[in-house]
C-alpha cells in the first residue's frame, strides 16, 4: 500500500509590499475599512511573472524534500493568472528545475492547489507516480483594475509549492473532495480569453469582478459542506481535526466557517494580514508559514479547504 506524504514545501513572496495606507493614497479607502472587513493589512506585488515565482517556490520545496528536479515524475501547477496560455507555465518551471517528466497547468481558481494535491495523491496511491511537485502561483495584480476599490484591495501575488512522495508509512493525504457549482459562474470572473474581440481589448471587462456578498455566503457554505464530506469519507469527526488550513479570502469567512463547524477558532491558521488573497497560492503558503511557526506537529490531522471561481470548492485531510 502506497501513501502520499508532503515531504517538501516552499514559497516565493515578492519583496514589494503594498500596504492599506499605500492604497489609500490613490483610491478612496482606508486601513480601518480594509482591515475590519477582510483582515488584510498588506499584500505583495510582483515585478516578475507567475512562472518565475512558481519556479522559486518549487526550488525551495525540492530543496526541503532533498530531491533534484530530475527525480520528479510529474509537475502540476495551479494558476488562474499564468503568464502564457500556450505553452503552459508548468513547462517553464520544469525547465527551471531540470525535470524530465509530465507537466501541466490547472485552473480551478482559488481551489486549484487542493485540486492538484488531490489528483497528485491519487496518482501516487495508485502506484502511477512516486514524486510529484504541486504548485499554486498567482500574479493577480495584473488582472486588477486599480481604480476599483471593491476588488483591488483584496488580492496579492505569490507562489507556494509542495513535493508529494510515495511512502509505505501510513498517513499523508488521507482523502479529498472536489466540487463545482456552474450556476454561480458569473458571480466571480475575468472575461479575458478568446471571447474577447481581438481587435478591441476593451470590448469585454478584462479585470476581475465579483459579487462580494454572494461569494462570502457561498464560500462559507461550499467549504463547510465539502469539509464535512471529506471528514466523513476519512471516517473522522470534527474533533479529530488538530489544525485547519483554509483558503485565505477573508478572515471573517474563516471565522464564520470554523464557528459553524464548531471547531475552535485557535485551530484555524490565518495569515491573510500579510498577503491578501493570493488565490491558488494561499494554502501552500499557509503550510510553509504554519511550519515555520512550529504550529504543525508530527501525526497531526490537518483539514484544508478552499473556494473560488467556477464556483469551485475543494477540501482535503492530510496527516503530517
Ligand atoms: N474601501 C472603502 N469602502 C469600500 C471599499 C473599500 N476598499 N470597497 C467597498 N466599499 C464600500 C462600498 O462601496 C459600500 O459603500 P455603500 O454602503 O456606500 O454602498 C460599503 O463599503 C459596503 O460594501 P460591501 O460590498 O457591502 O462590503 P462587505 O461588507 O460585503 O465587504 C468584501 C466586501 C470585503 C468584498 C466582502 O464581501 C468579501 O470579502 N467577499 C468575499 C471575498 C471575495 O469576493 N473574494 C473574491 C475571490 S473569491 C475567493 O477567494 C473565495
Amino acid at each position: 500500500m502506497q501513501y502520499a506524504h508532503i515531504t517538501g514545501w516552499g514559497k516565493c513572496v515578492p519583496p514589494a509590499k503594498l500596504t492599506n495606507d499605500d492604497l489609500a493614497t490613490f483610491m478612496e479607502t482606508s486601513d480601518e475599512w480594509i482591515k475590519s472587513r477582510t483582515g488584510i493589512s498588506e499584500r505583495h506585488i510582483s515585478h516578475v511573472n507567475t512562472s518565475e515565482m512558481a519556479s522559486v517556490a518549487a526550488a525551495h520545496a525540492l530543496a526541503a524534500a532533498g530531491i533534484d528536479g530530475c527525480e520528479l515524475d510529474l509537475i502540476i501547477l495551479a494558476s488562474a493568472s499564468p503568464d502564457t496560455l500556450i505553452p503552459n507555465i508548468a513547462s517553464t518551471v520544469q525547465a527551471n528545475v531540470g525535470a524530465t517528466c509530465g507537466a501541466f497547468d490547472i485552473n480551478a481558481a482559488c481551489s486549484g492547489f487542493l485540486y492538484g494535491l488531490g489528483l497528485a495523491s491519487s496518482l501516487i496511491k495508485s502506484g502511477q507516480n512516486k514524486k510529484i511537485l504541486v504548485i499554486g502561483a498567482e500574479r493577480l495584480s495584473f488582472y486588477l483594475d486599480w481604480s476599483r476599490r471593491d476588488t483591488a484591495v483584496l488580492f496579492g501575488d505569490a507562489a507556494g509549492a509542495v513535493v508529494l512522495e510515495a511512502s509505505e508509512q501510513p498517513g499523508g493525504v488521507l482523502g479529498y473532495e472536489l466540487n463545482n457549482d456552474p450556476e454561480g459562474r458569473d458571480i466571480l470572473k475575468s472575461q479575458f480569453g478568446s471571447q474577447m474581440d481581438r481587435f478591441d481589448a476593451s470590448s469585454l471587462d478584462f479585470f476581475i469582478q465579483f459579487n462580494g456578498q454572494e461569494i462570502f455566503k457561498r464560500a462559507i457554505n461550499g467549504m463547510g459542506s465539502l469539509s464535512a464530506k471529506v471528514l466523513d469519507k476519512c471516517q473522522l469527526d470534527k474533533d479529530d481535526v488538530d489544525f485547519v488550513i483554509p483558503h485565505q479570502a477573508n478572515e471573517r469567512i474563516i471565522d464564520t466557517l470554523v464557528s459553524r463547524m464548531k471547531i475552535p477558532k485557535e485551530k484555524a491558521f490565518v495569515n491573510i494580514a500579510n498577503y491578501g488573497n493570493t488565490s491558488a497560492a494561499t494554502i501552500p503558503i499557509a503550510i510553509c508559514d504554519a511550519l515555520e511557526q512550529g504550529l504543525i506537529k508530527p501525526q497531526q490531522k490537518i483539514l484544508s479547504c478552499a473556494f473560488g471561481a467556477g464556483l469551485t470548492s475543494a477540501a482535503a485531510v492530510f496527516q503530517w
